[in-house]
């Protein structure tokens, strides 16, 4: 028998919106767990009303809102308004507010209680899907901690909503997916337990941003890449996450999980996936995600009795960003005096394959750095042959293809030309490409669109997740066993991160790309004329 999901009734449908195309949803209910939490106030609803607000949305919808917090819908609309508002002020229309806001609906929930989904689920979803006309199509989107993630999970299950009558089910999970490999383990096996793996959906929000994916098509659409996308021609790529946010108010969360955790395994492990990946045989979610696969079973283990030459570690201490004092990891509110909990990491990644053989990636990402920026970077190998030397005293720069993927999505490619004159001198310029900003949905209004179409190519399998955890297991209890209190902090809040993240690179020769880097119209002026002394 098909699954809902393949019971088209009509081919899909696509509007055009900006300059982009996207396809028309049909009718759907979204049920939110933990529409209290900070995700769903900061993310999720103003996601949903900015694709309303854009005519993203069908017709026929509705978002059931559960959390343990007693409330009517009048105070949740209330609750969600004010987040609404601040989230984008200038978005604001309170005639599309009003027609939004009908549309939720509001339940106070115990999650552990099975007769809550009885009561709450069962019995209130059958009216609302009558008269918003939703087809039985649903998806649960669970944004709660992950301690009671499997309840809520096995809950669903027993309560038979994970069958698929007249709709499709899907369940949308957030990281951290597990905290190690044997507990990913046990999360998929609850999961699979109740829903089939094509009705999950196993959020990445990094996958949904503009870049990432541009990426793909920048790989393979070009042909003039794929000759050079190789160990001839690459000397090593850098995948940098730099956060000037500290930890917040999610110490409780984050002394749990750490750098690693929160942003290695998920989000800089896919970048360097989507950045290492042979041609999938089809642009389509299982193809995309099998040779994501080869990518993880490539890698090699981080050797324990060596990892400092792969890893290294830092936490920052008190500082200064953007001129403002901020206090260190350490006086945050809820974390521990003496907390061994990594905010910042450095790893030099190896890829034995074929095409990798021997070009590092060298991977970092922490909180309370100066700037914010994430970017891949390709740093090519120097021309072969010197035949400027004579002339020149310096070596020329090797050109860098740079991924910007926040903020100022783009591309650029550093490359050599001739200074105009008679004496010989080269001058590095760039050639820079800017996203145009007429379409940009945030990266949670892409993963919104895309489990409510089913469409699963931005979201993981559960063996990428299992293959991510055994490579990382290892080197995080090795790490969290031997780090000793007196170690941290080792960086300030506002510098570049600990003098380890500095070596790992140095020692092989090679440097991390500067974080600050000049805009781009002053990157002639201050990148070293090579050969050229004025
Ligand atoms: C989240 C992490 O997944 O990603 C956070 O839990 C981090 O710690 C955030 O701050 C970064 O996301 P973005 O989109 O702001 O780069």
């Amino acid at each position: 028998m098909e699954h809902p999901d393949e019971q088209i009734e009509s081919p899909p449908q696509f509007q055009t919106f900006g300059s982009c195309e996207i396809e028309i949803l049909k009718s759907f209910s979204l049920i939110i767990f933990g529409a209290s939490g900070d995700l769903a106030k900061r993310k999720l609803m103003p996601a949903l009303y900015h694709l309303f607000e854009d005519g993203l949305l069908p017709d026929n919808f509705f978002i059931f809102c559960t959390d343990r917090l007693e409330m009517n819908d009048d105070q949740y609309r209330a609750l969600i308004k004010s987040n609404v508002t601040s989230a984008a002020p200038q978005d604001f229309k309170s005639s599309g507010w009003l027609k939004f806001a009908k549309r939720l609906y509001y339940s106070s929930f115990n999650y552990t209680d099975q007769d809550s989904y009885r009561r709450h689920l069962k019995e209130k979803l059958p009216p609302l899907e009558k008269r918003y006309r939703t087809n039985g199509n649903r998806v649960f989107y669970l944004a709660i901690p992950p301690s009671i993630l499997e309840s809520v999970i096995v809950n669903l299950g027993e309560a038979g909503l994970s069958a698929e009558e007249t709709g499709y089910s899907h369940v949308v999970i957030e990281k951290p997916f597990g905290r190690n490999f044997e507990t990913a383990r046990n999360l998929n096996n609850v999961l699979t337990k109740y829903f089939e793996e094509r009705q999950i959906f196993r959020i990445d929000h990094y996958l949904a941003k503009e870049t990432v994916q541009n990426m793909l098509m920048f790989r393979f659409a070009n042909s003039i890449l794929e000759p050079l996308w190789n160990r001839r021609y690459i000397d090593h790529i850098q995948i940098t996450s730099s956060e000037t946010l500290g930890v917040e108010h999610r110490a409780g969360y984050y002394e749990e999980a750490g750098v690693i955790r929160d942003m290695f395994q998920s989000h800089i492990f896919q970048l360097l996936t989507v950045t290492a990946m042979e041609p999938p045989v089809a642009f389509k979610a299982d193809f995309v995600r099998d040779e994501k696969t080869k990518v993880f079973r490539s890698m090699r283990p981080f050797p324990t009795e060596k990892l400092d030459d792969f890893i290294a570690i830092g936490q920052y201490g008190k500082g200064a960003i953007s001129g403002k004092t901020v206090a260190g990891y350490r006086e945050e509110p809820g974390v521990s005096s003496k907390s061994i909990t990594p905010t910042f990491a450095a790893m030099k990644v190896l890829i034995d394959n074929w095409r990798w053989n021997g070009v590092p990636f060298y991977l970092r990402s922490g909180k309370r750095l100066p700037v914010r920026k994430t970017e891949i970077s390709i740093h090519f190998r120097q021309v072969p042959h010197m035949m400027f030397s004579k002339v020149m005293d310096e070596i020329i720069e090797p050109n860098v293809l740079v991924f910007r993927l926040q903020p100022e999505e783009g591309i650029s490619l550093a490359l050599q030309t001739k200074k105009p004159g008679t004496k010989v001198c080269l001058n590095p310029v760039q050639m820079d490409f800017s996203y145009r900003k007429d379409v940009f949905l945030e990266a949670y209004e892409w993963v919104l669109l895309d489990c409510i179409l089913g469409d699963r190519m931005l979201f993981l399998r559960q063996e990428g997740v299992e293959q991510t955890w055994s490579l990382l297991t290892p080197a995080i209890e090795q790490l969290e066993t031997t780090t000793e209190v007196g170690k941290f902090p080792d960086y300030a809040a506002g510098s570049s991160g600990p003098d380890e993240a500095r070596l790992l690179i140095e020692k092989d020769g090679r440097t991390w790309r500067p974080l600050i880097t000049a805009k781009p119209d002053e990157r002639i002026h201050i990148t070293r004329l090579r050969g050229h002394k004025s």
